[in-house]
């Protein structure tokens, strides 16, 4: 399965991706604000989160899109954005990351815009919830241009793996019926 945009395509990952994927995300400035990205990252945390998200996305009822993200004409996966579906069925939490090399060109903007309109659209939720650190300020901006309302502040939520510090999160999130970026 693949979302296309006008820069990106989004496609299920695959085994062959492990390098692009580690070579990008094996960066501290990528993973300081993600949950469970080892650092320094292998080959194999990349072949093990290939296997991981191609286990989720035969559940049924499917609950886990794990989409890479590729910037065209390239088919290398530079990015990932995920939307889990959780267990109060109709809401989503989206996450999203790209190589350091590809920020502040829109791409997770359009990215995100894309897997939004795939949860409203196609998979029919009723909202989708992106949370982020409250020192992350390229995301917490990000998901502010996306138009979704900040909702609270949770104490301690976001454990980070490759630094093994704490944060606090801002939790946003947005309605189908609030939504209006196609
Ligand atoms: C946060 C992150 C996903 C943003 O991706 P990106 O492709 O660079 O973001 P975009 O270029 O689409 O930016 C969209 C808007 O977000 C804001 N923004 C993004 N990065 C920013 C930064 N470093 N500083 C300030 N504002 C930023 C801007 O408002 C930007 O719009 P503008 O360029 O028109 O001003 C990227 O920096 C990243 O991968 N960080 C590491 C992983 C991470 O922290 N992920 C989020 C938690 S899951």
């Amino acid at each position: 399965m693949e979302l296309k945009t006008k820069r990106l395509i989004l496609r299920e990952k695959k085994k062959s991706d492990f390098k692009s994927i580690r070579e990008n995300i094996n960066n501290i400035n990528v993973s300081r604000y993600m949950s469970v990205i080892p650092h320094p990252y292998t080959d194999k945390d990349a072949i093990w989160w290939i296997g991981h998200s191609a286990k989720k996305r035969k559940e049924k009822p499917r609950k886990d899109y794990q989409f890479g993200i590729t910037i065209k004409p390239s088919d290398k996966v530079v990015g990932g954005i995920g939307l889990v579906i959780t267990n109060e069925g109709g809401v989503a939490d989206i996450g999203c990351w790209i190589g350091e090399e590809y920020w502040r060109k829109g791409y997770v903007f359009e990215a995100t815009v894309r897997v939004i309109n795939y949860a409203f659209d196609d998979l029919k939720l009723k909202k989708v919830v992106l949370f982020a650190a409250v020192e992350n300020v390229g995301s917490n901006k990000l998901i502010k241009k996306l138009g979704l309302k900040f909702v609270k502040k949770k104490k301690k939520a976001l454990v980070v793996e490759s630094t093994g510090k704490v944060h606090d999160t801002n939790v946003y999130e947005i309605s189908r019926d609030e939504w209006n970026i196609k």
